[in-house]
Order: structure tokens, then C-alpha cells, then sequence
């Protein structure tokens, strides 16, 4: 009898290994590039899953061969019971992670060490006090970078995320990267990529290229080092000689990195997502409420997974708002 294929095996033989979990839409910064600056209309609460059908959802895909979860938002730590959320997902036999933007991180050192969570990923877009707060719209930026600092002195694996804008933050790659001389964490210049409402046009971007380009009038060819990134990796790595961190390249946009994608996403209105830029969704929630079974739901969701980009291969067809405004906005995708 010929065997049938895994469920989270897509048409290209990929295989789907890491389910990000965003956990709730709202968020305690209001970043531009994320969300409309209307704010988004809002799920009924109803209607978004309760902690025990996350983890029964979640322990679906482990049982069909996840091995990495992150939890993700909007801002996934003002989720009430993100305590029992982590117990719960710590319970599989998965890696658990998050993606936050730390403005209160400090409260859950305690609750991330009992539940054996390590890989900490941190939001911050500039050094500067007065920038972070015209893209974040709070004055958090004291907290945050004081919050960083704590996660490292107490031993977390930390990345720092830097969604990068021409004129704004281009100006502070070589300082972010400068950090890492002394900071055993690694820095992500992120691609600036197109969502519902944010405001996207190709000329914001600052493109991979351009990101090297500085680092080499910074530094010479012998003190750049490229790193061997991980197989499923989403950035290009590097470190510069005799630091201890490392920095690296979110490339979505110029140099998509679909071939080696092992990503689906679930919301927190309970929809799987098969791939970042997909617009179409797939309703596990319903399904699972009405006692159905939610596999071939999911089976169907991961085959019809496209290639690149959820469809738009090209970059003319990226920049085509007709397209990429069929997504969902960032906030309530997650990243
Ligand atoms: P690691 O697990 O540490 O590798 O992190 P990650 O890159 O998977 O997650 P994170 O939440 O830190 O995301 C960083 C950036 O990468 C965000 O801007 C995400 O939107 C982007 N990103 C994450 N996964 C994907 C993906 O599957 N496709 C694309 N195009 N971008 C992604
Ligand atoms: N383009 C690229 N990255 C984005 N993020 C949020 N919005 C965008 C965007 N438009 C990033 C945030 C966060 C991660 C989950 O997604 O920086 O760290
Ligand atoms: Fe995967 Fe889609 Fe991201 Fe490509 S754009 S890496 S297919 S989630």
C-alpha cells in the first residue's frame, strides 16, 4: 500500500516543523509599521481561543511533527493567562519561544525559566529614546533596552529585532551592530515588508545589500565573518571579529527564503495561516468548537500551500497593493 504523505508536508516536499502562535491582536505600542494607525477592528473575545483550545490545536500539530512553537501577538504578554499558556505548551515535547516587544518582560523571568523557555526574540527599531518613541508612539525605550539587559544577565538566548526605514534607522546600523561587541546577543536588520495598512513603498525599504554595504565602509573584509546559518534560518548571519554576538539580515523582500520554510501560523481567532504573506485562511477554530476534526482541515491548508510568498513570486507583484493588501494586517498576524 503506498504510504500517504505526512499531513504538514506541503506540494514541494517541504515539511512543516515550527507553528507560531499569535496570542492575542492588541498591543501596549503602536508601532507604524505594523498596524494602521486606526488601530484594527478587533475580534469579539468569543471568538478568540481560549488557553485550553491553543494547546489542544498545538498539541494537534506536535503530534503530526512540530517540534518548535513561538508565541507571538500583537503583544503576547498582555494576555492574562499567559502563565497557564506556557505551562500548558510546555507540557509537549516542543522548543518554546516567544517574540516580544519587552516593555514588561521583567514580570516573567520566573514563569519563562519554570517553563523552560530560552529563545527570547526582542522588538526594538532604534537606540534612540526620541525615535522609539515617534515609531512606538510610547516612551518605553528605557524600559525596554533596561529589559534587554536583565534577559542576558540572566542567561536567555536573545535576538533583537530591527524592522529598518530609509531616513529613519538606517542611520544606526553600525551602532546596533557595534552592541554585539560586548553583548552576547544577535542583532536582525529586517527587510521592511508589506502589510494591510502600513503604509509600504519599495523606497522605505532598506534592502540586504544596502545593509552590507554600510557594515563594509564600517569594517573591513577580514573583521566580517559569515556565519553558517541554521537550516530552516529566516536570516543571513554574521559577526564581526572578536565580538561576542552576531548580526544578521531579514531578507523577505529582496531574497525570500521560501525554499527552506517550515513555518505555519495559527491567529488568535483561531485561523491557520499557511504562509506569512498568504491571504487566504483556513478556520481551525470552528471546526474544533463544532467537534469536528481539525487534521484534514489542516492537511488541505498546508497542500495548498504556494511557493513564494503566499503567490507574490515577484517583486512587482509584492509591491502590487491590490495583493498585499489582501493580508491581514501585522499586528494581528504576528510577525
Ligand atoms: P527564530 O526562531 O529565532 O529564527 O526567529 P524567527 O525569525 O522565526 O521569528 P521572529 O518572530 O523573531 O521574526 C523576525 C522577523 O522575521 C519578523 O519580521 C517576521 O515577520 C520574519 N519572519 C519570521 N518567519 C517568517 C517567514 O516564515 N517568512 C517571512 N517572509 N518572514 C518571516
Ligand atoms: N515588516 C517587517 N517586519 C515586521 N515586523 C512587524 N511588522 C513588520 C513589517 N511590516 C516584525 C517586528 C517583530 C516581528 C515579529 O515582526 O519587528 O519583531
Ligand atoms: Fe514561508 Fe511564506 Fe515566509 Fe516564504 S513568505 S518563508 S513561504 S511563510
Amino acid at each position: 500500500m503506498k504510504k500517504s504523505k505526512p499531513i504538514l508536508q506541503d506540494g514541494f516536499g517541504r515539511e512543516h516543523t515550527y507553528l507560531r502562535i499569535s496570542l492575542i491582536e492588541r498591543c501596549n505600542l503602536r508601532c507604524s509599521y505594523c498596524m494602521p494607525e486606526e488601530g484594527v477592528q478587533l475580534t469579539p473575545r468569543s471568538h478568540l481561543m481560549t488557553y485550553e483550545e491553543i494547546y489542544t490545536i498545538a498539541k494537534t500539530f506536535v503530534d503530526h511533527g512540530v517540534t518548535k512553537i513561538r508565541l507571538t501577538g500583537g503583544e503576547p504578554l498582555i494576555r492574562k493567562d499567559i502563565p497557564v499558556i506556557l505551562e500548558k505548551l510546555a507540557s509537549l515535547p516542543v522548543e518554546l519561544s516567544i517574540t516580544s516587544n519587552a516593555v514588561i518582560i521583567d514580570r516573567f523571568i520566573d514563569t519563562f525559566r519554570a517553563n523552560g523557555l530560552h529563545n527570547i526574540n526582542v522588538s526594538l527599531d532604534s537606540l534612540h529614546r526620541d525615535k522609539f518613541k515617534e515609531i512606538t508612539r510610547r516612551d518605553n525605550f528605557q524600559k525596554v533596552y533596561d529589559n534587554i539587559l536583565l534577559l542576558v544577565d540572566e542567561g536567555f538566548n536573545v535576538k533583537l529585532n530591527a524592522v529598518l526605514m530609509k531616513g529613519f534607522n538606517d542611520n544606526e546600523i553600525i551602532d546596533f551592530i557595534r552592541l554585539t561587541k560586548e553583548l552576547p546577543i544577535s542583532i536582525r536588520f529586517i527587510e521592511f515588508m508589506p502589510f494591510d495598512g502600513n503604509k509600504w513603498n519599495m523606497e522605505k525599504m532598506v534592502s540586504y545589500k544596502e545593509v552590507m554595504e554600510k557594515v563594509r565602509e564600517a569594517f573591513s573584509e577580514k573583521e566580517i565573518i559569515r556565519l553558517k546559518d541554521a537550516p530552516n534560518d529566516t536570516s543571513k548571519n554574521y559577526t564581526i571579529e572578536g565580538y561576542k554576538g552576531s548580526f544578521a539580515v531579514i531578507s523577505s523582500v529582496t531574497n525570500p527564503f521560501c525554499d527552506s520554510c517550515n513555518r505555519l501560523r495559527l491567529t488568535a481567532n483561531g485561523q491557520l495561516k499557511n504562509c506569512l504573506f498568504s491571504a487566504s485562511e483556513s478556520d481551525l477554530l470552528t471546526n474544533l468548537r463544532a467537534g469536528k476534526s481539525i487534521e484534514p482541515v489542516i492537511k488541505k491548508a498546508v497542500e495548498a500551500k504556494l511557493k513564494i510568498r503566499g503567490g507574490m513570486d515577484t517583486l512587482e507583484k509584492l509591491q502590487e497593493p491590490k495583493l498585499h493588501g489582501q493580508n491581514r494586517s501585522m499586528i494581528t498576524i504576528g510577525g
